[in-house]
């Protein structure tokens, strides 16, 4: 079983949805740690109905430095000696020394793709640069922001009358499929520290996917 920690932020949908998909025992990785830098967010919740043995609220610290956070956060971290550190909407970029500590064993998901749409806003950015197709990429964290060798990506069209909240919600399904996929990948040990995946399977970048025809069981 992979040690998965799992860093978030917000509303926590990606980490409910790999919770229950390790449950489902679709997932050879189980969820034994969660931290998220806002007290009380929705995803500490979903963790703590969910079981997960260790749940961290690590609040930055009025005048806190980056590099005073991330030392904290790696402590947090080390303790609980995860095979994989997985960000699921976690709003805080990570220091180069965090990114050493734990080289080759973060991931993170966002929701355009990359290359394009760096940054906090991928879905917002998409249709304000008028992109035909849209979607998410599971990705390495390194000390480049969103720059990290591409796991898996995904797309999906744009639709004419697509709005922020209709494209987000069709992207945010689509991480939903992608992001179990890209640690089930790891659990499997078949992802190279290039984002290779060993015996490749033809799916690493689907062009055109929506909602009819990439909700597969997993
Ligand atoms: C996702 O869109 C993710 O790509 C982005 O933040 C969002 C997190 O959603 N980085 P949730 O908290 O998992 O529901």
């Amino acid at each position: 079983m992979l040690r998965l920690a799992v860093l978030a932020s917000g509303t926590g949908s990606n980490l409910d949805n790999i919770l229950q998909k390790s449950k489902d025992g679709l997932l050879d990785a189980q969820v034994t740690l969660v931290v998220s830098d806002r007290p009380g967010a929705p995803c500490l919740d979903k963790a703590r109905a969910a079981g997960v043995p260790a749940t961290v609220e690590l609040p930055r610290m009025e005048g806190e430095s980056r590099d005073a956070y991330d030392a904290r956060l790696i402590e947090a971290l080390a303790s609980e000696a995860p095979d994989l550190i997985v960000l699921a909407g976690f709003m805080r970029i990570l220091t180069p020394a965090f990114c050493d500590a734990f080289a080759g064993q973060i991931i993170n998901i966002h929701p355009a793709l990359l290359p394009r749409h760096k940054g906090a806003h991928g879905v917002r950015d998409t249709l304000a640069a008028g992109d035909a197709e849209a979607g998410c990429t599971t990705h390495f964290v390194t000390a480049e922001l969103d720059g990290g060798p591409t796991i898996l990506q995904a797309s999906l069209p744009v639709h004419a009358d697509d709005d922020q909240a209709s494209l987000a919600a069709r992207v945010l399904r689509m991480e939903h499929w992608l992001l179990p996929r890209t640690i089930q990948l790891f659990a499997e040990g078949r992802v190279a520290p290039d984002g290779r995946i060993a015996d490749g399977p033809s799916w690493r970048h689907l062009p055109g996917l929506d909602d009819a025809t990439w909700s597969d069981g997993f």
